[in-house]
């Protein structure tokens, strides 16, 4: 992320993943600007019994070992999902695994859930215990996992207490085989270990989200819904990166191998949206990802059926402003179509 506008044009010729690791040094020291204003009443939302302030929030990857949640809620996020995370820590793939496609206001990763590990982000988030704000953990399996349920089962357990909510990552394209987990009697396996790894107080469950690839059809999503809710899953996520190349894509980096995110992705995200609405009628609460990059686009997505939204990659090229930027016309256009909160715009053009 461009923290700084003034040095953009420098900061574009850094090698991607060296530009981020400065960006989460920087943010770390406290170097990023503070939003003043305070986020308009009508942006709040209460959902999942968790009282958000503004529905926009970072996605995960963006701050795989919880570095810096507090820093991206001060920043005016509403939420942040740390992660993906997954039991041993991982190196990933060989680099260069991240690429800018500039001309298109997108990404291609293949990073492959390069992480710390548990024991260091639950470290961190015990160091920030007791502060406020919504910070999700998203959770994910080692890619040398004999029983990559169990690594889900064991995030759910490590973060017990510390967590506000968990994402159960089965989308990610650059693990071999974990899309697999969203088909039928694998997923079913999966929910149930997951539900019953949950705490059995009910005030002590915080909701569990299960975030979905951009690239299943209908019918997949449809059966997604139901196995969610027989589980007691909270919430679908839709969606990650998409494997899929669009043909306008015309950079030099636009055939490297990963998940492509970003402005060329929003036809796949908002499709699977449409489905995941379609199929859910309002029993289970969607949160919007992919290539939302406006207060217009957010907006349109919350109309879809999404209650919240996340954004990564738009952050890359504009910055922090972003966010106060797509929180400012998002309350704009509540107003103008004379509605009084987010709640209430939820599935509008459904
Ligand atoms: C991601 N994304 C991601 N998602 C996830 O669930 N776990 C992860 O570890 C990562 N890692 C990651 C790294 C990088 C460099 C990018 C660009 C993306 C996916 C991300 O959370 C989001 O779903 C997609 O990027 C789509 O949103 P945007 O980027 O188009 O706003």
């Amino acid at each position: 992320m461009d923290l700084f506008p003034l040095a953009r044009p420098f900061a574009s010729l850094i090698e991607p993943e060296t530009a981020h690791r400065l960006t989460i040094r920087a943010l770390r020291l406290g170097l990023a600007p503070r939003q003043r204003e305070p986020d308009p009443a009508s942006l709040a939302i209460d959902l999942f019994g968790l009282h958000f302030e503004n529905p926009v929030g970072i996605a995960a990857g963006f701050d795989k070992n919880g570095e810096v949640p507090d820093a991206m809620l001060a920043l005016g996020m509403g939420f942040a999902e740390v992660g993906t995370v997954t039991p041993r820590p991982q190196s990933g793939n060989p680099r260069p695994r991240v690429f800018r496609l500039p001309l298109h206001r997108a990404v291609i990763n293949r990073l492959g859930f390069n992480n710390e590990g548990h024991e260091a982000l639950k470290k961190r988030l015990l160091a920030r215990r007791g502060r406020p704000g919504i910070v999700g953990v998203n959770i994910g399996a080692n890619k040398d996992s004999a029983d990559r349920i169990a690594d889900y089962e064991a995030g759910i357990r490590a973060f017990d207490g510390l967590a506000s909510y968990f994402t159960v990552n089965i989308s990610s394209p650059n693990t071999p085989g974990l899309r697999a987990l969203q088909g039928r009697e694998q997923l079913d396996d999966l929910l149930g270990r997951i539900d019953a790894a949950r705490p059995a107080d009910p005030a002590a469950r915080v909701p569990v989200f299960l975030k979905i690839a951009p690239d299943l059809i209908a019918d997949e999503i449809g059966m997604i819904v139901e196995a969610s809710l027989a589980h007691r899953i909270d919430g679908l996520i839709v969606s990650n990166t998409t494997l899929e190349r669009p043909e306008t894509l015309r950079s030099p980096d636009a055939h490297e191998t990963g998940g492509l995110s970003g402005a060329p992705i929003r036809p796949f995200a908002e499709k699977a949206l449409r489905a995941a609405a379609e199929a859910a009628q309002g029993r289970l609460p969607l949160i919007a990802v992919g290539g939302i990059d406006s207060g217009a686009e957010a907006y349109a997505r919350i109309r879809l059926g999404a209650s919240a939204v996340q954004v990564y990659s738009a952050l890359i090229y504009d910055g922090p402003g972003l966010i106060t930027r797509i929180k400012r016309d998002l309350a704009a256009r509540l107003r103008a179509d004379g509605f009084s909160s987010i709640s209430a715009a939820i599935g509008a053009s459904r």
